[in-house]
């Protein structure tokens, strides 16, 4: 992994997308690597680590299963946020604000059509982050983002224009 890369994109960019699919209710092994390697003290965290202060981190996550397995009377007994509390504490501890995870549940009974109409909205979902900007402190307590966030926060969309 060329970490001086992965550090000057992320000085580069505001918003910080960390996109991967759920495997045994984490992120997959090779962002743990990521974050091993790429957050070092001084630069991510620590009294003079402030390279990612200020930024915005959004969890883009897909799991098999369902939307309502994910909660604490379902199957999976927490939800997606819960399960992904180390990322979570990981981005407030250098300094990111970290936003309710995007999920696309249910992947092993999506059509090819139901596919891309997740596609679509994640480019939305993406576009919208970065032309409009992060949403407002009202979706900082939810389990997870709307699929279309830009259609039930309270900021104008200028998603597609
Ligand atoms: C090793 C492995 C572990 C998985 N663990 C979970 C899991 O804990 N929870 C879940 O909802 N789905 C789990 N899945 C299903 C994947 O999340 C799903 O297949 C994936 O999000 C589909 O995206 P992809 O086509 O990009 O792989 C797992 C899949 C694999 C291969």
């Amino acid at each position: 992994m060329d970490v001086a890369r992965e550090q000057e994109l992320l000085e580069d960019h505001d918003v910080v997308v960390f996109q991967f699919p759920f495997y045994w209710y984490s992120p997959p092994p090779l962002l743990k690597q990521w974050e091993d390697l790429v957050l070092e003290h001084g630069w991510a965290y620590g009294s003079e680590g402030t390279a990612l202060r200020g930024k915005v981190a959004s969890a883009v996550v897909s799991a098999g299963g369902t939307r309502d397995a994910y909660c604490a009377e379902g199957h999976n007994r927490f939800s997606v946020r819960q399960l992904l509390a180390p990322v979570e504490q990981t981005c407030v501890l250098c300094g990111l604000r970290y936003l309710p995870p995007w999920v696309v549940f249910g992947t092993h009974r999506l059509s090819t059509a139901d596919i891309e109409i997740h596609g679509e909205a994640y480019g939305d979902y993406l576009r919208w982050l970065v032309e409009v900007g992060p949403p407002g402190e009202e979706v900082d307590g939810l389990a997870e983002l709307h699929p279309e966030p830009h259609r039930t926060v309270g900021v104008e969309a200028r998603v597609g224009s």
